[in-house]
């Protein structure tokens, strides 16, 4: 499509919330923002709101490796239909995405996604916790955001001198904690709590998280340098978050829809889909997750997106792979689940991870002239229910099946090319 219209919708990004067309131009820019827009074909908004696409923190596209479960296409075609312009492919594909010719692989894969998609590079060799990896090879690819996602870095010395490595890179990089202390998680399989006693099944304890939170607040204070804490999902672990930022760390954090929408009362179905690391945990968590998003604590939503085939997720609970689905409910779930404005909820899922995750210049908005057009139209009253066969997804691990949910994503442009029309994958 050449130039066009997005006509009758209302622009929301950081600047504010003001009624507007959008004139996006052939070369994929922003042409022109205001009331009455002519020229070139018309894309209906009315009734939507028109703002940044998505990015997402935090996806797992399985490639190398998995294909069975996803591929960075159907993967990157999810999170377009969930509103997302950019993704974080993380590193625990196999062979472990740790090194330069891993992330060109990843970046190749992601030239004809239906979304931009950047590759997250492991901390350590093999995410094996026990050498750094070459990261100034991948910060030179693109490389913005390091972790080894999947499992913490255990050794608090390893991790100190991978901040201090970070930080003398040219180029300003995020390293970023999957907070587990693996000693203290060992062996469980859900929250330990009321819930796995009473079912029997081994727990991990709040602590485990909780532990490698305080160690690498301490870690961004010795070091200077920016900690993303990723997936929390405690109370403890959004009070210790909130308290560093108070003192003006430099530390940075996100949660999952999971984390705010389920409870470990789900797992006494003993369904697999509900088995996540970290796990769900009660009632009290969510609150103070939802609390942690509404008032600046966390940062960010993210999906943590973990396709598994149905083969592994139709095993005993213990033996099954923890992840479950989220690229195309992370919006609805958001809008429909907590008590914000949609203003809010598009930080929370927009301009915020995108200045985290260092794609700032290309994403998150502002939706304004010469920015290029990577655009979201979200229908906010739209009522559907989630339909896991209907995903984009190769998997299925979708444990909101036969939710209703309010608001949904329309229009998704990827710099002005309609990669979603009408809430159809345009390719
Ligand atoms: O539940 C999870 N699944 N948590 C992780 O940290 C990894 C992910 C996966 O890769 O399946």
């Amino acid at each position: 499509m050449s130039g066009f219209v997005i006509r009758g919708g209302t622009v929301v990004d950081a600047t504010g919330t003001r009624r507007g067309d959008v004139a996006v131009d052939d070369d994929g820019t922003i042409a022109a923002v205001g009331e009455g827009l002519e020229g070139g074909d018309v894309v209906d908004a009315s009734g939507c709101v028109v703002a940044p696409g998505l990015v997402d923190l935090h996806a797992h596209l399985r490639e190398p490796g998995r294909e069975e479960a996803e591929t960075v296409e159907t993967g990157s075609r999810a999170a377009a239909l969930g509103g997302f312009t950019a993704v974080v492919a993380m590193p625990n594909t196999s062979p472990a995405i740790d090194c330069a010719s891993v992330v060109r692989e990843v970046l190749d894969l992601g030239r004809s996604a239906p979304c931009d998609v950047h590759s997250s590079g492991a901390i350590t060799v093999g995410r094996a916790g026990e050498q750094l990896t070459p990261m100034a090879e991948m910060a030179e690819l693109g490389v913005r955001l390091f972790t080894d996602d999947g499992d913490g870095v255990q050794d608090a010395g390893l991790m100190r001198r991978a901040l201090e490595y970070a930080s003398g890179l040219p180029v300003p990089v995020t390293l970023a904690q999957h907070c587990e202390v693996a000693a203290l998680a060992a062996g469980g399989h859900m929250h330990e709590g009321e819930w796995s006693s009473r079912l029997g099944i081994p727990g991990q304890p709040a602590e485990s998280e909780e532990l490698m939170v305080a160690r690498d607040i301490v870690l961004s204070r010795l070091t200077g340098m920016r900690v993303h804490f990723q997936h929390l999902s405690t109370g403890v672990s959004v009070d210790l978050v909130r308290e560093a930022k108070r003192r003006g760390l430099a530390v940075t954090a996100e949660a999952t829809t999971h984390h705010f929408t389920l409870t470990d009362a789900e797992v006494a179905s003993y369904d697999p889909l509900y088995k996540v690391n970290p796990p769900l945990r009660p009632d009290a968590d969510v609150a103070a997750v939802r609390a942690g998003l509404a008032d600046g604590a966390v940062d960010a939503i993210a999906t943590d997106h973990a396709p598994h085939t149905q083969e592994a997720k139709e095993q005993a609970f213990d033996e099954a792979p923890p992840g479950m689905l989220g690229l195309e409910t992370a919006l609805a779930l958001a809008l429909t689940e907590l008590d914000l404005p949609i203003e809010q909820v598009l930080a929370l899922l927009s301009w915020q991870p995108a200045a985290i995750a260092g794609l700032s210049d290309q994403h998150g908005g502002p939706v304004a002239v010469g920015r290029p057009a990577n655009l979201c139209v979200v229908d906010p009253t739209e009522t559907w229910t989630v339909e896991p066969t209907a995903s984009a997804s190769r998997s299925r691990n979708n444990p909101y099946a036969g939710r209703t949910l309010t608001g949904r994503v329309r229009h998704t442009f990827l710099f002005g090319e309609p990669v979603v029309l009408e809430g159809d994958a345009q390719r």
